[in-house]
């Protein structure tokens, strides 16, 4: 039975404790940072009133789910909301999935802020863990006044913005609790406007279940993920023994900025043992490719031409129903990750090679000179869409594209 979910969101300013005695002034949903979780079933319709408090314009954006292109929340679709006013946002949420809700306004400030939050659709039949977390992973860079370092600088347009504070669930490297001997679920998100997360759990196993749109039929075993600006990625944490102290961190990894050094997130403390009641079942069926390996691009997406290309381009439109194959080459010194508003999309190979399972994503990392294909299909949601680079100050520089999907 489809629901309607109700969701009041007021933007405003809020003081962000994000450690014990700091605080700095930042953007919050309903006063929480993150803001509040919005959970839903597939087929329910979410119903978010939207009100703006903040000194500043904004819009919410859904990443990830599938809406109709005019509450993608960008401001090709609607004018953005202004302080004091209102607005409605409805739509239905098909997929189960781990998503976030965001700004799409003046994002390196707004998200830098605080101005996200979670939002999950879970599915009917799906795995039961032990328990279940989401974990939002973020940074905050703060000057020598313990202030949030202004925005805006030259520096950041290319190099991104990234902080020396990290961190998790809007706190600043706080204990998370795992019982001894249970598996949890942890639906990981990267809200951070810059940072790279090459995400491990002190080097222990865990498997990962699911992309940003899906879980996954089979899971794959891993010592550590990478999570790019935007993505999700969702584990199958534990099992541990009682007493063990676990670092949530993100290993070096080199974005064509230097090797980054190595960042704690938070602790996992291990708890008393309890029995568990994991169960497999649920697991869904293999997903089917979109498009053989092989198959030859219909569109080219030059990274670098993007990147140089200023603000707001477009791209040319797309035909619903028409398979598209979209070359995204990056021949720029650094990664960036590309995301498709409102479709998700296949990546077929990257730099020849198909991928090690096939699966639904909207943001994927292309590597510095590389390649990446991907794969979508545009179903009946026309309108204007975008995609853009989720290092938000390569977005702000204008490394993004508006195009229409036709009917
Ligand atoms: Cu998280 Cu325009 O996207
Ligand atoms: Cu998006
Ligand atoms: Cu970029």
């Amino acid at each position: 039975m489809a629901h309607l979910v109700e969701v009041e969101l007021e933007a405003r300013e809020v003081e962000w404790e994000f450690a014990p005695g700091r605080s700095i002034t930042g953007f919050g949903f309903n006063g929480q940072i993150p803001g509040p979780r919005i959970e839903a079933n597939p087929g329910d319709t979410i119903a978010v009133r939207l009100t703006n408090r903040l000194p500043q314009p904004t819009l919410v954006h859904w990443h990830g789910i599938r809406v109709p292109a005019e509450m993608d929340g960008t401001s090709a679709v609607q004018r953005q909301v202004e302080p004091g006013e209102t607005f409605d946002y409805r739509f239905d949420v098909p997929d189960a999935g781990t998503f976030w809700y965001h700004s799409h306004a003046n994002e390196t400030e707004q998200i830098e802020r605080g101005l996200y939050g979670p939002l999950i659709v879970r599915g009917a039949d799906e795995p039961t863990f032990d328990r279940e977390q989401v974990v939002i992973l973020d940074d905050l860079k703060l000057g020598e006044d313990g202030e949030l370092s202004p925005f805006g600088d030259p520096h950041e347009h290319h190099a991104g913005r990234e902080g020396d504070i990290r961190l998790l669930n809007g706190r600043q490297e706080p204990e998370l609790q795992i019982a001894g001997g249970q598996v949890e679920r942890w639906r990981i998100v990267n809200a951070a406007n810059t940072k790279y997360v090459r995400l491990s759990l002190g080097g222990r196993p865990f498997s990962i279940i699911g992309t940003d749109g899906v879980l996954l039929s089979e899971s794959r075993e891993a010592t550590e993920v990478l999570v790019t600006p935007g993505e999700r990625v969702e584990l199958a944490v534990g099992p541990f023994d009682e007493g063990d102290v676990i670092e949530i961190e993100g290993l070096p990894y080199d974005r064509g900025k230097g090797e980054s050094e190595r960042a704690c997130f938070g602790t996992l403390r291990v708890g008393a043992t309890a029995p568990s009641r994991v169960s497999a079942t649920g697991v869904p069926a293999p997903i089917e490719p979109l498009a053989a390996e092989g198959t030859e691009p219909n569109r080219t997406i030059d990274m670098k031409a993007l990147m140089h290309g200023g603000h707001d381009q477009r791209d040319d439109p797309v035909r619903v129903g028409e398979l598209q194959v979209w070359d995204l080459v990056n021949e720029t010194g650094s990664d960036h990750p590309f995301h498709l508003h409102g479709f998700f999309f296949q990546v077929i190979e990257a730099n020849g090679e198909p991928p090690p399972v096939v699966t639904w994503k909207d943001t994927v990392n292309v590597q510095k000179k590389s390649r990446v294909r991907i794969a979508w299909l545009p179903d009946n949601r026309p309108g204007a869409w975008m995609y853009h680079c989720h290092i938000l100050e390569h977005h702000a520089m204008g490394m993004m594209a508006h195009f229409e999907v036709i009917a």
